[in-house]
């Protein structure tokens, strides 16, 4: 067990783990002393799971449920808990929060004056919350996701947004630099269970009315938030990639 990096170390880390593969990355990411789970959105971000199923190590799996995910997202969560045996924690957001909100602004206000608010009480507010209960976070961002917000994406970094008040809070993104197309291929030859949404066209998945399929040789993230700038695609969680 290695003790959490600190933020000198993190560079270090992030150079020399910047070359290697993402199972090594997770590896090192479960081997940090402290508190650290896997942020699983219900997408193809599932070969975090499977790589720490194989790694054979003890580890945490949180969701953050908006109240908005497509019914197969959901039905895909349970696949994957009952696949692998494992607990997924999900995360629910404040009912106060959304029920001021919706009353307020209706149920798509996001339509009209843009994601950020609905996501800042669906998703960012439950990940701080979330957040402020561990060391390190593992997600499934990669660089080729978004050309725009996350082409520079280290596989370690010291997230600063989501730390607390003297404690310092690590984000491990083992993907970051495969592309989709490996982590298809990880899916197909492990037979990693999927979500259905991708035999619909669906590449990127997020929220239900915030998402749609991609036409051939359309961006990934063009399906999400289609309706904004392609600069303004980050929902809040990995607000730090928008520079
Ligand atoms: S988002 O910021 O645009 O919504 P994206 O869908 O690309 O994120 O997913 C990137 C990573 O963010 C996922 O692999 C996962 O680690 C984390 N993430 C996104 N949505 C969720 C969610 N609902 N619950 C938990 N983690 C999530
Ligand atoms: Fe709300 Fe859409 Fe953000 Fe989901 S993705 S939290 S529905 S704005």
């Amino acid at each position: 067990m290695t003790v959490i990096p600190t933020i000198d170390l993190v560079d270090a880390l992030a150079s020399e783990y910047a070359d290697k593969s993402p199972s090594e990355i997770l590896a090192l990411a479960l081997n940090q002393s402290g508190e650290i789970a896997i942020s699983f959105s219900g997408a193809e971000d599932v070969v975090l799971i499977d790589m720490a199923a194989n790694l054979g190590k003890p580890f945490r799996v949180f969701s953050l449920d908006t109240g908005r995910l497509h019914p197969e997202t959901y039905q895909f969560i349970e696949t994957v808990r009952n696949h692998y045996k494992i607990d997924i924690e999900i995360c629910f957001p404040e009912s106060d929060a959304v029920q001021n909100f919706v009353q307020e602004k209706g149920l798509f206000s996001f339509f009209k004056d843009g994601h950020q608010e609905c996501c800042g009480v669906r998703k960012v507010a439950p990940l701080r919350k979330k957040l402020a209960t561990l060391d390190g976070w593992i997600t499934g961002q990669r660089k080729d996701q978004s050309p725009g917000t996350r082409n520079t994406i280290p596989v370690i970094q010291s997230d600063e947004g989501f730390s607390g008040v003297g404690k310092q809070l690590i984000k491990y993104n083992p993907l970051a630099n495969w592309s989709s197309a490996e982590v298809w291929s990880y899916i197909r030859m492990m037979e990693v269970p999927y979500n259905p949404l991708h035999e619909k066209g669906f590449i990127s998945i997020g929220c239900e009315p915030c998402t749609r399929p991609v036409l051939p040789n359309q961006h990934e993230r063009e399906g999400r938030w289609w309706w904004e700038e392609a600069t303004h695609k980050e929902c809040g969680l990995h607000a730090g990639n928008l520079k």
